[in-house]
This record gives structure tokens, C-alpha cells and sequence, in this order.
């Protein structure tokens, strides 16, 4: 795939880890600089320094709008622009029926994946985007499209960052490109309950492709859309996810 990243500043939100590590990888090897941020400095740190040149880190809480103003600001006064910003930060805190969820844990999972991803959005666009463009992508999934008997709450805010990338596409455009992937299951820490031991041979049996998904995988999808090669879509999520959706109904 030749989407090269040349001159490109993307920021990319829990990105010391999991899926937005291998996505700074990915930018990284096409030319980009990146800033990367998520709560832990030391993770942050040690994951820049394996990731080598071009990769910076700054520590914040991805629910809090001051974090999200100081460090798209850090990132335009160091490295002069945020071309691209990648929305993956997102927490899990409450597995259960939503019928008998505890606001406190709803309010913390809205204010982190949806909150989160409006206000990150608004200071890349205040801050950089507004005047020279960029492109934006969210980290749905495909849990926003189903019902699940633990993760509901946490699949409501997926099907809340789907919606905004839509709202903002048409509001941003035609400037800036935001658009969403929606994984299926990966094998990252957030997931581990998902995947780990007997559950993960089950999942993946149910999957048309027959294994579960690899960091990488959204990595690549993460990489067109940032790039020009995907310049003519906006407002769409593209799902990544073995064919699960199109057969989970079938298992
Ligand atoms: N793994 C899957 O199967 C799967 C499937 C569908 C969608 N997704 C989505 O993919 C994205 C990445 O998930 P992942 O699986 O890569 O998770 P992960 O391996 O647990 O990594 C999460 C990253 O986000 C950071 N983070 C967590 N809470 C944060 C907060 N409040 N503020 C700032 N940073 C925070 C973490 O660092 P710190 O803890 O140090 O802050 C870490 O860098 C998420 O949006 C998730 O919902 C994952």
C-alpha cells in the first residue's frame, strides 16, 4: 500500500499501547512524527523510546478538555502542526447489564470515549485543523452496531463515536476528513477477558475468517484513512473485523 505519511504531524490518544501503539508504528514507518499520550508517563516514555525517531510522548487524561487543549498545543508549538488525529483512548469500567449499571461508571465511560472524542476533536480543529485541514479518525467498534449482554454501556458509546464521526464529517468538511474503524475483537490488554485461553479459540472459531484480529490489523485500515489515498471519504466507518458481523447471527 503506498500511503506514504511524508511531513505529516499525527496525534494519536492511548497511544503507548495496544491498538494506538501499533498505529504510531505504522505512521512512523511512513514518514509521520508523532505524539503520542495516554495516563501513564512512564509507558508513554518507554513506548516512544522503542518506537525511536520521530516519535514524542506527553502524559494526560483523555477525558479532560484542559489535557486535550494543552497537549494539542504542546504538539503544534513542538512539531508545528496536528495533521492528523487518531481518537483510540477509550475504558471499559463496567461489565453487566446496563439495566442495572451504575451512573458513576456510565458518566466515566461517555466522558472518556465520547467526550473524549469530541474535545480532542474540537482542539485539533481550533488549534490547527480549521485553517490548514487534516484528517481525523475514531476508534469505534463493532460493539456500537450490537447488543452484548456485559459490554453494553461500553458498545453505547461506540455507537455514540460512529454517529459523531458522521456529525462532525459533514461539519468539518470540506477541510477535514473524519471518518472511524470499527475493530472486532483484537488481542490487546482492554480485550484480554475476551480473548485469553478457552474464550479466544471459541471467539475466533466464530469468526468467517477463522482467527481474531491483530493490532495491525487496525493499524492498516488507520493508515488509508489518515491518508490521501482515502481523500474522497468522510463520514464513514470502515469495520474490521474477520466477517464477524455478517455471520455472528449465523453462530
Ligand atoms: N481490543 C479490542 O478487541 C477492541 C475492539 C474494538 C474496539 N477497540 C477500541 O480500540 C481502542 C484501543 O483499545 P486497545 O484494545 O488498544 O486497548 P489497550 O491495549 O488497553 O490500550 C488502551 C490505551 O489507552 C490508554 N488509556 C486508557 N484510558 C485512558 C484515559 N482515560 N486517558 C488517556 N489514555 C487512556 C492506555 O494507557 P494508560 O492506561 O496508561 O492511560 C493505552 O495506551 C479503544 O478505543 C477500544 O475501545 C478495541
Amino acid at each position: 500500500m503506498d500511503t506514504p505519511l511524508d511531513g505529516k504531524v499525527a496525534l494519536i490518544t492511548g497511544g503507548s499501547r495496544g491498538i494506538g501503539k501499533a498505529i504510531a508504528a505504522s505512521f512512523l514507518a511512513q514518514g509521520a512524527q508523532v505524539m503520542i499520550t495516554s495516563r501513564t508517563a512512564e509507558t508513554c516514555e518507554a513506548t516512544a523510546n522503542e518506537l525511536g525517531d520521530g516519535c514524542h510522548w506527553t502524559a494526560s487524561h483523555v477525558a479532560r478538555e484542559e489535557d486535550a487543549e494543552r497537549v494539542v498545543g504542546h504538539t503544534v508549538s513542538e512539531l508545528g502542526a496536528v495533521d492528523i488525529l487518531v481518537n483510540n483512548a477509550a475504558t471499559n469500567p463496567y461489565a453487566g447489564p446496563v439495566i442495572d449499571a451504575d451512573v458513576a461508571r456510565w458518566d466515566k465511560t461517555f466522558a472518556a470515549n465520547v467526550t473524549g472524542t469530541l474535545v480532542w476533536s474540537q482542539q485539533a480543529w481550533r488549534q490547527h485543523m480549521k485553517d490548514n485541514g487534516g484528517a481525523i479518525v475514531n476508534i469505534a467498534s463493532v460493539g456500537g452496531y450490537v447488543t452484548h449482554p456485559h459490554i453494553g454501556s461500553y458498545n453505547i458509546t461506540k455507537t455514540a463515536v460512529i454517529q459523531l464521526t458522521k456529525q462532525l464529517a459533514a461539519e468539518l468538511s470540506p477541510n477535514v476528513r473524519v471518518n472511524a474503524i470499527a475493530p472486532g475483537l483484537i488481542k490487546t490488554d482492554m480485550a484480554r477477558f475476551l480473548w485469553e485461553g478457552e474464550n479466544g479459540e471459541k471467539a475466533a472459531k466464530a469468526y468467517p475468517l477463522k482467527t481474531l484480529g491483530e493490532v495491525d490489523d487496525i493499524a492498516n485500515a488507520a493508515l488509508y484513512l489518515s491518508s490521501d489515498a482515502s481523500g474522497w471519504i468522510t463520514g464513514h466507518t470502515i469495520v474490521v473485523d474477520g466477517g464477524g458481523l455478517v455471520s455472528f447471527a449465523r453462530v
